[in-house]
């Protein structure tokens, strides 16, 4: 298969919306990252996501919608809180988990009873959803276990050959993907941390966080996310994620440097190792990280020792995601 790459204009916009509504996937913007979309009502449309991306078939899809009014016919019991945090956060990177109506076919919801819901803050995904008329399953558009995709060259390296088309809207503007939450009495549990943090969620209502944001979860333990138990964000270089202080973590890296070793700095340069900047917002972390891990994996490097961020705030979505890439090997100095 031929894959295409088109700038969002009244023609792509037509074109994509034909594609998904003739059962095809596609691979749409979001402010986040990129998706990889198709019918979420559509099983077998469904199915091409999970063949595509290599992804296990009880890792749940996120159902994006362009209006309030698609909520409530793929959900039921919406507690009162959801629609506040709707009106307030949407659109924008906030999933919200809930029951699901009989019309979401299991294969999109990974067999469970619930379904996740969110409306993305992208103009061109939002008009493709509109003219096809139909809620789009989209995970993120990487290989799974690869990193997620900020540009459409990422969709590109991972997905060419495989699907007919990618809309190029530029870089993702956050750059990490949506919160994923669920609801309990009064308040809500962060089950995956994105670009709605917790402090402003805890305006709302209590914040609970669940244990395998930060945690590496035991094997056959019962889980809330599915997604968290899987091999994530992982470039082909092993990674390393390290807590300290700027001048430890520049002792630290220099020691590195001979195992064909690049760092992933916050601010002042180190000499003595190749390195890469993602800087010192969160904002300036979260809209780098993954493109930094798929440049060091270009570059030909086989480790990367990355200064850990702090685990507030957006930066605690950034942290979220790179003890994963460490699969849990984090160094404290
Ligand atoms: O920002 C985003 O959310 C991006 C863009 C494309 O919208 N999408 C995304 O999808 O990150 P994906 O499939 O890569 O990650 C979805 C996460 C997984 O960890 C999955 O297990 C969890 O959300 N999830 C989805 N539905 C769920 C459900 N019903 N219950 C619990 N967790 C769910
Ligand atoms: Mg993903």
């Amino acid at each position: 298969m031929i894959t295409e790459i088109k700038k969002p204009d009244e023609e792509s916009i037509s074109l994509s919306a034909e594609l998904l509504k003739n059962g095809e996937i596609v691979a749409i913007p979001t402010e986040t990252v990129y998706g990889l979309a198709a019918n979420a009502l559509d099983e077998n449309a469904v199915k091409k996501i999970f063949e595509a991306k290599g992804r296990p078939n009880d890792n749940p899809l996120i159902v994006h919608i362009s209006d309030f009014s698609m909520l409530d016919k793929l959900c039921e019991d919406i507690p009162e809180l959801a629609y506040t945090l709707a009106s307030r956060f949407w659109s924008g990177p906030l999933t919200m988990v809930l029951k699901k109506r009989k019309i979401i076919p299991e294969v999109t919801s990974g067999g469970l009873n619930t379904v996740g819901v969110r409306m993305p803050d992208n103009a061109t995904t939002l008009s493709i959803i509109n003219k096809a008329g139909i809620p789009l399953a989209a995970p993120s558009a990487n290989t799974s276990g690869k990193p997620s995709p900020t540009t459409a060259m990422h969709v590109f390296e991972d997905m060419n050959g495989k699907i007919p088309l990618i809309i190029d809207d530029g870089e993702s503007r956050l750059g990490v993907e949506s919160t994923v939450i669920s609801f309990e009495e009064n308040a809500v549990r962060i089950l995956r941390p994105g670009g709605i943090t917790p402090e402003m969620l805890s305006q709302f209502c209590k914040v609970i966080i669940d244990e395998s944001v930060m945690n590496e979860i035991e094997k056959n333990k019962a889980i809330s996310s599915p997604g968290m138990k899987y091999k994530h964000y992982s470039p082909r270089a092993k990674v390393f994620l390290v807590e300290g202080n700027d001048e430890d973590f520049q002792s630290f890296v220099l020691k590195k440097s001979g195992n064909n070793a690049c760092a992933i700095i916050k601010k002042s340069a180190v000499e003595g190792i190749k390195f890469y900047s993602y800087g010192e917002t969160d904002f300036e972390q979260a809209h780098g990280i993954f493109g930094l891990l798929r440049q060091a994996d270009e570059d030909g490097f086989d480790e990367i020792y990355i200064h850990a961020p702090e685990k507030s705030g957006l930066a605690l979505a950034v942290y979220n995601r790179l003890i994963r890439a460490a699969e849990f090997d984090t160094i404290v100095l």
